[in-house]
């Protein structure tokens, strides 16, 4: 059975550790699990005539590929102990009518950030988004990766619990995924 994940990253850094998380994630995915990572950096700020004019090209690429997938694995960093304004951009943007695509959608939340809660504040506010939009954000595993800085090298993840704590969030994707069908 093939699983199909679309990771998006939280950050638009070149050198970004979330993203380096969704590329690790990818190398690590089990059989039959193929990780897909959106690029969000083409969305503009979300501006209520230019929506009203119709989707914009990145946009309706994200919604299409969000509707496709069968499970999101988001990588947030933290920002002022919250998620990223680009993040949050991209998910009003895909927020709005019709059908909006992350109604009953499977979702993992990840992060990383150079603190020492690894995103827990971020992942929190996150969550509480996805309430409004309907999404089924897995309670756990909780993957929060404090102290980035060392816990990568050369664009991948390198930290052995951290690698452990997603390889569990990637077989907890499978699993709700397997249920759902
Ligand atoms: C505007 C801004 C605010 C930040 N606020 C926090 C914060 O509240 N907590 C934290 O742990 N790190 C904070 N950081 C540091 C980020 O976690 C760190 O830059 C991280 O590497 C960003 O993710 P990325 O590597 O995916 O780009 C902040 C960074 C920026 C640019």
């Amino acid at each position: 059975m093939s699983i199909n994940v679309l990771g998006i990253s939280g950050s638009l850094r070149a050198a970004s550790h979330n993203t380096a998380t969704l590329r690790t994630a990818q190398e690590m995915a089990p059989d039959g699990m193929a990780v897909t990572i959106a690029d969000i950096s083409a969305i503009p700020l979300y501006k209520e005539e230019v929506f009203q004019a119709g989707f914009p090209a990145a946009v309706t690429k994200l919604r299409d590929q969000i509707r496709a997938a069968d499970a999101v694995l988001i990588a947030t960093p933290e920002y002022n102990f919250s998620f990223s304004g680009v993040l949050k951009n991209a998910i009003d943007w895909v927020s709005r009518p019709p059908s909006q695509p992350f109604d009953g959608k499977i979702i993992g939340i990840v992060g990383a950030s150079g603190g020492r809660l690894g995103t827990a504040r971020a992942q929190y506010q996150l969550r509480q988004v996805f309430v409004f939009l309907n999404g089924q954000v897995l309670n756990k595993p909780e993957v929060m990766i404090g102290g980035a800085n060392s816990a990568f090298q050369d664009g991948k993840l390198t930290d052995a619990a951290a690698i452990k704590s997603l390889g569990d969030m990637l077989a907890a994707l499978a699993t709700a995924v397997e249920k759902q069908r």
